[in-house]
């Protein structure tokens, strides 16, 4: 029997994550045992398939495109930034027995984009690009970096018009300017959408780019994505894709579950060779 405390990813398409070889690497380096899998489960299935997992046993989870929003219904109780968010990319098994939603993409985009990148953001023009669950998980920490502006896009408009209600008070306590893109160009140009999985483009406003402009794809791919392609042809500053993201998030996901911290550096360098 696997005595080993069980977590998964839970994602649609789960093949190609990096997850599972990230969180083995954190347990090795600080010696804990436990298992890691990728679980592609499609949105019709993925509520009772995570009920399931926590019934038997699994001690947490990370929630990948497309279950962000949908994850919301599963734990008894959410942190302070997942309720913000109004999405999760980590469950985890409380001591109780209850089951904690948390939002670690914030703090990952944002220690990836300071600490690794050495961007300074206080008083830049920052675009953000979705309006789905991922870009509420770095509207937050994206707003208390005190930028002067934080404005969206995105394909839809009624997505985002609930994402402009929903961030507007906490975008006017820390004097932000807040709301739809109109044009450029930006410092900085964060997609958030699921378009690169596609190989698509988002929509953009005129002009964004300009050439002191950062462009960051959340997304990962292996020969770069839609998005970067487009901004080094754009003539952007710096194209970079979200692997120095992914792993600072599950860092602090591996801090929940395990409490204990990972040093993200060498997994990063070692999952991108
Ligand atoms: P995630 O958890 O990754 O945010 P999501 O909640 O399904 O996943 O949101 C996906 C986001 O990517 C949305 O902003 C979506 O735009 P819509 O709100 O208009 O659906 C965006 N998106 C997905 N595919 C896209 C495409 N091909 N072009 C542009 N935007 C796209």
């Amino acid at each position: 029997m696997n005595t080993l405390d069980r977590y998964v990813l839970f994602g649609h398409p789960v093949a190609h994550s990096r997850s599972p070889q990230i969180h083995a690497l954190f347990a090795r380096q600080c010696g804990q045992a436990l298992s890691y899998d990728a679980i592609d489960v499609i949105p019709e299935q993925f509520i009772s398939t995570a009920r399931h997992f926590f019934a038997s046993g699994g001690r947490g989870a990370n929630v990948t495109f497309p279950h962000k929003e949908a994850a919301l219904a599963l734990p008894a109780d959410l942190t302070q930034r997942a309720r913000l968010a109004g999405s999760i990319n980590t469950l985890a098994v409380m001591p109780n027995g209850d089951l904690l939603g948390d939002n670690t993409d914030g703090i990952g985009l944002v220690r990836d984009l300071v600490e690794r990148m050495g961007l300074t953001l206080r008083d830049r023009r920052i675009l953000l690009l979705g309006a789905g669950g991922a870009a509420r998980g770095v509207i937050g920490p994206l707003l208390e970096l005190r930028p002067s502006a934080l404005l969206l896009d995105n394909r839809t408009r009624p997505r985002l018009e609930q994402v402009l209600h929903d961030f507007e008070p906490v975008a006017a306590s820390l004097n932000v300017k807040w709301g739809a893109a109109t044009a450029g160009p930006f410092d900085l140009i964060i997609n958030a959408t699921s378009a690169s999985h596609s190989g698509d483009l988002p929509p953009m406003p005129q002009g964004a780019v300009a050439s002191h402009t950062i462009c960051y794809d959340m997304f990962y791919g292996r020969e770069g994505t839609a998005f970067t392609r487009w901004a080094q042809s754009a003539g952007a500053q710096r194209a970079e894709m979200g692997l120095g993201m992914l792993v600072e998030q599950a860092a602090e996901a591996f801090r929940l579950w395990r409490g204990v911290l990972p040093d993200t550096g060498p997994v990063l360098a070692a999952i991108s060779g």
